[in-house]
C-alpha cells in the first residue's frame, strides 16, 4: 500500500474519540499528502476555568496518542512531531506514516477500546483493580514520559476534600457556572459535543471518601437513574503528573492519560475524572507541594469497575477535518 492509499481519514475518525475536558473536543485536523496535522482549537478553550489552555492541550495530547495508536494498528509506524513549529504554537503535532509494521498485540488491544472507552461519573463496584493491572498502567504512563501515582490513605482523603472545596467554590462562581452550563446538554440534545444528560447519574451514590462530580445538570433533573446500584466504592484514586508544566508537558500528560485509559478499558476498568481542584491555582500548588513530590499535577482520576454504562457523543468528522 502506498502512503496515498493509507486511510488517514479513518485515523482521524479514531482520534476524535479521545477524551477532552467537558467534551469540548478542542481540536481540528488537516490531512495534506501523507501528513495529519492536529491543531488546538482555541475557540473551544474554557476561558474561565482553563485560561492557560492546560486542559485543552491535555485533551489534544490524548488525541495525539489515539492518532499514533490507530496508525500503528493499520500497520504503519507513526512518525510524530509534537509542537513542530515554534511560530505556530497551536500546531500540537504532525503525524505521518513511517515504515510498515506488524501491529503488536498491545496496540491492537488499545485500538479496540478507542470508541468503546467511556468516562464514568459515579462510584465503582467493590472489586479492586488488581496490582498487576495497576502496575501496567503506571508503566504505560511512564512510557509516555509522565507519571501515574496511586493515591491511598490520608492523601486520598485530602484529594477528596480539595475536590469538594473546589466544586463548592465553582458552584458559587457565576462565570464558572455559566461556562459549565454551556457544555452540559439537556436530554435528547442533538449536539455532537458537550456532556450529554445520559453520561452521568442524576443522584450518584456517595462513596467513602466521596469525590464530587461536576454539576453538568446545573440543578436540572437530568441524568440517568442508578437506582439499581445499592452501594458504590471510590475505586483506586490516581494522579497523572509531569516533571514540567509547559505546553509540551501537558501534551505528554494527555498521551499518558489516553494510554492508561485505553489499557484500563481493555480489562473492563473505567475512569472517573475529578479535575476541579486543579483549576484553582492555590489548590493545584498545594497538591503539587504535598502530594506530588515536586511533580506538577495534571489530572486526578479514579479507576474501577463501573456499575452502569454512560453515553458518548462526538462532532461529525466533516466539522473537524480539512482534507486536500
Ligand atoms: C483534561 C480533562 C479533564 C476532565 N475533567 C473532567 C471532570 O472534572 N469531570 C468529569 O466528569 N469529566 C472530566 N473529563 C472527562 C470528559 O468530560 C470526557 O472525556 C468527555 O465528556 C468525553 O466523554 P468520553 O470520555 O466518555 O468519551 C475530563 C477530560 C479531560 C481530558
Amino acid at each position: 500500500m502506498t502512503s496515498q492509499t493509507i486511510p488517514l481519514r479513518s485515523v482521524v475518525q479514531a482520534a476524535v474519540w479521545a477524551p477532552s475536558v467537558h467534551n469540548t473536543q478542542p481540536w481540528s485536523f488537516v490531512i495534506e499528502g501523507d501528513e495529519i496535522r492536529l491543531r488546538a482549537d482555541t475557540d473551544r478553550r474554557l476561558s474561565v476555568s482553563d485560561p492557560t489552555g492546560r486542559e485543552m492541550f491535555i485533551s489534544c495530547g490524548a488525541a495525539v496518542f489515539t492518532l499514533r495508536t490507530a496508525l500503528r494498528a493499520l500497520g504503519w509506524e507513526a512518525i510524530v512531531h509534537v509542537l513542530p513549529d515554534p511560530d505556530r504554537p497551536v500546531l500540537v503535532a504532525t503525524v505521518k506514516p513511517g515504515d510498515p509494521v506488524d501491529p503488536d498485540e498491545h496496540t491492537l488491544l488499545l485500538h479496540a477500546e478507542i470508541t468503546r472507552r467511556r468516562t464514568h461519573r459515579a462510584g465503582f463496584s467493590g472489586l479492586p483493580v488488581s496490582e498487576p493491572l495497576l502496575d501496567a498502567m503506571v508503566r504505560h504512563a511512564g512510557d509516555e514520559g509522565a507519571r501515574l501515582t496511586l493515591v491511598d490513605g490520608p492523601a486520598e482523603r485530602v484529594l477528596a476534600a480539595l475536590t469538594t472545596a473546589a466544586q463548592l467554590t465553582a458552584r458559587r462562581d457565576r462565570t464558572q457556572n455559566l461556562e459549565l452550563r454551556r457544555w452540559g446538554r439537556p436530554p435528547g440534545s442533538g449536539y455532537g459535543d458537550g456532556v450529554p444528560a445520559d453520561a452521568y447519574p442524576n443522584a450518584p451514590r456517595r462513596t467513602h471518601p466521596h469525590f464530587e462530580q461536576r454539576d453538568y445538570a446545573a440543578d436540572n433533573p437530568w441524568g440517568n437513574s442508578d437506582e439499581q446500584v445499592s452501594a458504590a466504592t471510590t475505586g483506586q484514586v490516581a494522579l497523572v503528573t509531569t516533571s514540567g508544566d509547559a505546553v509540551a508537558d501537558w501534551i505528554t500528560a494527555g498521551q499518558a492519560l489516553q494510554h492508561v485509559l485505553l489499557h484500563a478499558s481493555a480489562y473492563g476498568v473505567g475512569a472517573a475524572f475529578h479535575t476541579q481542584a486543579l483549576e484553582f491555582p492555590p489548590l493545584r500548588s498545594f497538591i503539587a507541594d504535598y502530594l506530588c513530590a515536586g511533580e506538577r499535577p495534571q489530572l486526578i482520576i479514579r479507576l474501577g469497575y463501573p456499575l452502569t454504562e454512560t453515553a458518548g457523543v462526538r462532532r461529525r468528522i466533516e466539522d473537524v477535518l480539512d482534507e486536500d
